[in-house]
């Protein structure tokens, strides 16, 4: 037990020590970096925003308060325990911004930042700029965010089942489009095995020019890692359906009474059943591109009619 009080220094090399004797580091350069966070929320406290990683080591021979460190030592043993530290944080940066998360709502991902980079490099590539896109599934509001923010006169209109996740997406529509968050428009859907029910019953008439969507797609038999499983929410994991494919198969056949004539629509995959996806849509007669990530996996598909 280290006497109290102590400096920052120290309290990064106790920091590391924990998380090092957990054994759930992939690697020491994570454990430091993840030490170097976790302590830097010490001094956010003081400074009143988030410090950088110089403001860190400027300030190694400060004192940190018995209470700050107690707090401090609670997060760390979480997160040796386990804990994303994405929700130890509050934050998980996402393309362009810093978006607020929190247990019962999924981390967002890089896999979705590049269904994210398609989406934005295919609508810029029209002649007509987007008006109208549909999200199912908002989540924290990644999608839908940064599609708002890089087209300033569109105007979304976004699923989700989970009060947790809806209140969060909120918070960061607010926080990041400012008065622009007027231009989210979030629907609540009724239960987790609607997909298309509340744009029925909320947005009967529209005709979008696209729909994108980064849905629930695991599967029981796919290998996940164990944080992921026991603290990210299962709504967001997994149809309720335990069918795997069932978003996909909604969608494809479901989507084209919101959709105009040219739209398109992107959604997220898992390239273990790629092929089985793309069977789905090209059944109900869309054309289908898969777009692979850096490793060459699809893990993202473009359709239009
Ligand atoms: C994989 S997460 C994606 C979240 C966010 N769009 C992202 O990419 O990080 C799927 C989201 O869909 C929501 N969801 C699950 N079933 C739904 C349904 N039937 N209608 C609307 N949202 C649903 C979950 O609560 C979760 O927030």
């Amino acid at each position: 037990m280290q006497a109290l009080p102590i400096t920052i220094g120290e309290a990064l090399q106790l920091t590391r020590q924990t998380l090092l004797s957990s054994g759930r580091a992939a690697s020491e350069d994570a454990v430091l970096q993840e030490s170097e966070l976790l302590v830097s929320k010490i001094l956010e406290v003081r400074m009143g925003r988030f410090p950088k990683r110089a403001e860190l080591y400027q300030n190694l021979l400060e004192e940190v308060s018995p209470q700050s460190w107690l707090t401090t030592e609670r997060i760390v043993n979480r997160r040796a325990s386990g804990e994303p530290l994405q929700y130890l944080l509050g934050s998980q940066v996402f393309l362009n911004h810093d978006y607020r998360v929190a247990s019962g709502v999924l981390i967002p991902r890089p896999e979705t930042e590049l269904v994210v980079t398609e989406v934005i490099k295919r609508l810029q590539s029209r002649t007509r700029p987007p008006k109208m896109g549909i999200e199912i599934g908002l989540g924290s509001g990644v999608i839908s965010i940064e599609l708002l923010s890089a087209f300033t006169n569109l105007r979304m209109i976004a699923s989700e089942v989970s009060d947790s996740a809806a209140a969060i997406a909120e918070q960061n529509a607010s926080s990041i489009l400012k008065e622009g968050a007027s231009r989210l428009q979030l629907l609540r859907a009724r239960n987790a095995l609607e997909v298309f029910d509340t744009f029925r019953e909320n947005s009967e008439g529209i005709r979008a020019d696209f729909l994108v969507s980064n849905p629930p797609y695991l599967d029981l038999s796919d290998e996940i890692e164990t944080q992921v499983l026991e603290h990210e929410p299962p709504l967001a994991l997994f149809p309720v359906s335990m069918d795997s494919l069932h978003f996909y198969a909604e969608i494809s056949r479901n989507s084209k009474e919101f959709l105009a004539e040219d739209a398109e629509i992107f959604v997220e995959i898992p390239s273990n059943r790629a092929e089985q996806i793309v069977g789905l849509f090209e059944t109900e007669g869309w054309q289908v591109v898969l777009v692979p990530d850096l490793t060459g996996r699809s893990r993202a598909l473009v359709a239009h009619r």
